[in-house]
């Protein structure tokens, strides 16, 4: 018999699902809740890592995967990951993604952070997340999929301990999308942050509809922040730093190497906080990307920037920097969820019937840090195993049992009751968006310490208590951040030591070291 197949996202992850299950012969919908192409997809700028040219080797991808992971990522993940790259580069290929090339006509590799080969393919200078949408979502509408845009997922139906459907809100009116299989591809949750480069869509709706259905969540603590964003949220890509543009304070001076020999080019999580850093030796006043040195003459720089990115480069002049000339002020912001919706490698999840695809999962590829440029690949390599997966008659049990997060539940009872008089006083207002988000910003942002994570359990589940949705797509979003953010505070209460991305400031181990 047919299988039904419901995607929820738009995004690489989802589409590429779609596209590999009707090819599968399944019966497929898409829904997304905004426009197709509307999420994080679009903006990725770095490109797709994939070992696939002369010198390289997915060994050594693999290798860079699991240090820039901090030995949290899970080795299995890792080998199917970076095994993947070349039949999805191929497939992008097909489908018209045109990847830079030199004038022999060879793919052109960039490099980023604890990256050891440049091995970053991008599209259009650094417009490669756009040109992977378009290519995607041109292929989509090609296919016999069907496809439900502005259509907000409001439940998974779980009936018999197993996803049979999803509950959506469309043109305001009520549907259920029967379903035999249900896979989650909604991208990040960026907007839990004050500071994210995400875009507005990205509120953690995937993992919050996974709650609950009752899926098992894990790493939620590790959240990536971007170390090079402009003031509003725009990304500078990594690459930028690839191609040798440095960071420097206030006084000049390239404060990154202090961190790490790699300098800029340390992982992630590592040149973040140094900036952090500096930015609070200097009272929070950006520090300064400097490209300026990057080509011999200033000319050869203002070229080579506008066609090697043309995105970054049309927004810092947009600002009004000639950033040939001048650093340009940068900033971390969120970037990146690392934790997710436990999955196997084809995307199941802990409820039979319901997969998670992209970052939405937790996959185990990423570990406490994820590689730049990972994104894609893990988006696209278990986006097509999860559009194999859903169309197989057998997979009638899931991996395994359903259960309750069990971090988020113990975490956030813990601190329920321990959190003290002191905590309530220094409590924001009634809930909002942007009250949440500052105080996931200030409270289990870059560096975290129990104080802090307690105040922001404690008001987050006073929130919650006290929360009502107005039956509005923004309430509805609303509702899904603050279950992710209760269960981000949760699992970061539950580790209290520093951890790739996940940084206890209070960790008692460093303060033993010192
Ligand atoms: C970037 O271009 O710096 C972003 C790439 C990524 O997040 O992997």
């Amino acid at each position: 018999m047919t299988r039904r197949v419901v995607v929820i996202g738009s995004g690489l992850a989802g589409l590429t699902c779609a596209l590999h299950a009707a090819a599968a012969g399944c019966l497929v919908t898409v829904v997304t809740k905004a426009a197709l192409g509307d999420g994080n997809t679009a903006r990725a700028q770095g490109g797709i890592a994939a070992a696939v040219l002369p010198g390289d080797s997915p060994a050594a991808h693999a290798s860079d995967t699991l240090g820039a992971g901090a030995g949290f990522a899970v080795e299995s993940a890792v080998a199917t990951l970076v095994a993947g790259a070349s039949a999805v580069v191929r497939e992008l290929v097909t489908r018209g993604v045109a990847f830079d090339r030199d004038a022999t006509g060879v793919l052109r590799g960039g490099l980023e952070g604890a990256h050891s080969f440049a091995r970053i393919l991008h599209a259009g200078g650094d417009a490669t997340g756009a040109a992977i949408q378009q290519a995607l979502s041109a292929a989509v509408r090609d296919a016999p999929v069907e496809l439900l845009e502005h259509a907000f997922a409001t439940d998974v139906v779980v009936r018999g301990g197993r996803a049979r459907g999803v509950e959506i809100l469309v043109g305001g009116h009520r549907r259920t999308l029967p379903a035999d299989a249900v896979v989650l591809a909604t991208g990040g949750a960026g907007q839990l942050f004050e500071h994210t480069t995400n875009p507005a869509v990205a509120t953690g709706d995937g993992i919050a509809l996974a709650l609950r259905a009752g899926a098992e969540t894990a790493d939620l603590e590790f959240v990536q922040f971007h170390p090079t964003a402009l003031a509003d949220g725009t990304l500078v890509s990594e690459a930028v730093r690839g191609e040798g543009a440095v960071l420097r304070d206030a006084d000049g001076r390239r404060f990154a190497l202090d961190a790490h020999p790699a300098g800029e080019l340390a992982p992630r999580d590592v040149v973040a906080r140094a900036i952090a850093t500096a930015m609070a030796r200097q009272h929070g006043a950006p520090v300064l990307l400097d490209a300026t040195g990057i080509r011999p003459t200033r000319a050869e720089t203002a070229a080579f920037l506008a066609e090697r990115f043309p995105t970054v480069d049309a927004a810092v002049r947009a600002r009004g920097w000639d950033w040939s000339r001048e650093g340009v002020p940068v900033t971390p912001a969120a970037h990146y969820l690392m934790g997710g919706v436990t999955t196997d490698l084809d995307g199941r999840t802990s409820v039979p019937g319901l997969f998670a695809v992209g970052e939405v999962a937790r996959t185990g590829v990423h570990g406490a840090n994820r590689l730049a440029s990972n994104s894609l690949l893990e988006a696209a390599v278990f986006g097509a195993r999860a559009g194999l997966a859903v169309g197989d008659t057998g997979d009638t049990d899931g991996p395994g049992p359903v259960r309750m997060p069990a971090a988020t539940v113990a975490g956030v009872a813990a601190v329920t009751g321990s959190t003290t008089p002191s905590a309530l006083d220094r409590s924001p207002g009634p809930f909002s968006r942007p009250e949440l988000q500052r105080l996931m910003w200030r409270d289990a942002g870059l560096a975290r310490d129990a104080a802090g994570l307690e105040r922001a359990a404690f008001q987050l589940e006073r929130w919650h208590r006290s929360f009502v949705p107005d039956g509005s797509i923004a309430a509805l979003e609303d509702g899904n951040l603050l279950s992710v953010a209760r269960a981000v505070v949760a699992a970061a209460i539950a580790r209290p030591t520093s951890l790739g991305a996940h940084h206890r400031s209070d960790d008692i181990r460093r303060e033993e070291a010192a």
